[in-house]
């Protein structure tokens, strides 16, 4: 039974960063997000453990009544999005990394890739690497333990700077864009560029916000009035995540 809320999931916090835009651009729903913090990061794990924990996440979602899942992370939407898309009849929606609209405004630039180690290592991104290739000089890199480290909060702390600095430091004053492909990054933006220096970055926040609309819209379960509601849930269930979780929806980016 179609219920009334849009389920949002992500191997934890950074799916924050897509549900802010989803609440952006779809005000009246209700939505549900859940980070399942307890098990990040998931881009450091097989495909397989990636598909099974999205997989449970994803169907109590629809258990619950869910109109619409969105896969707020890079990671489990390469791993998990299409086999889920097959198993159930209600739009599943993801995200990816923003490579065609930073290659599109960028034509002939370098373009950074950060994302976790699983998403840069799966077919999605190796197709959509492909198809870009030829236009811009594409540079993936793997940021093992980034996710983790923002997980804790603290985003200012030296030794988070010290680990931005380990991995895109190599490339500062050298890059023109950067594709922010884990929804954990855009929560360190300024932070990548006090490293990197004057660089344009893209995340894929807009484009699944405004796919979720359309789907919505074409099955016409948009709501178009009243205001809607927010709830976080965390896989770790204490006070002090669900503030972590409070702080990241409502702090400036
Ligand atoms: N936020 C997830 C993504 O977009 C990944 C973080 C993790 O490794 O768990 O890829």
């Amino acid at each position: 039974m179609a219920g009334d809320f849009v389920g949002v999931m992500d191997s934890g916090l950074g799916g924050i960063s897509v549900l802010r835009e989803l609440v952006r651009v779809l005000p009246h729903e209700d939505f549900r997000f859940f980070g399942d913090s307890a098990h990040n990061p998931y881009g450091e794990k097989t495909d397989e453990q990636v598909r099974a924990l999205t997989g449970d996440i994803v169907g109590r979602m629809v258990d619950d009544g869910a109109k619409a899942v969105v896969i707020a992370c890079n990671t489990a939407t390469s791993a998990a999005a299409a086999s889920l898309r097959s198993q159930y009849d209600l739009p599943i929606i993801g995200v990816e990394p923003a490579l065609k609209p930073a290659c599109e405004a960028l034509p002939g630039g370098r373009i950074l890739v950060m994302a976790t180690p699983v998403t840069l290592r799966l077919d999605k991104f190796q197709q959509l690497e492909h198809e870009f290739d030829h236009t811009c000089d594409i540079v993936p890199v793997p940021c093992a333990g980034l996710a983790g480290r923002i997980e804790q909060g603290d985003l200012d702390a030296p030794d988070l700077h010290g680990l931005l600095e380990s991995l895109v430091g190599p490339y500062a004053g050298a890059v023109d864009g950067v594709v922010l492909g884990c929804t954990h990054y855009p929560f360190v933006r300024r932070q990548i560029a006090e490293v990197l220096g004057d660089v344009r970055f893209f995340d894929g926040a807009a484009g699944t916000a405004r796919q979720t609309r359309r789907l919505l819209a074409a099955r016409g379960e948009l709501r178009e009035s009243g205001e809607g509601e927010v709830t976080l849930q965390s896989s770790i269930d204490t006070p002090e995540e669900l503030a972590l979780y409070r702080r990241f929806f409502t702090c400036e980016m």
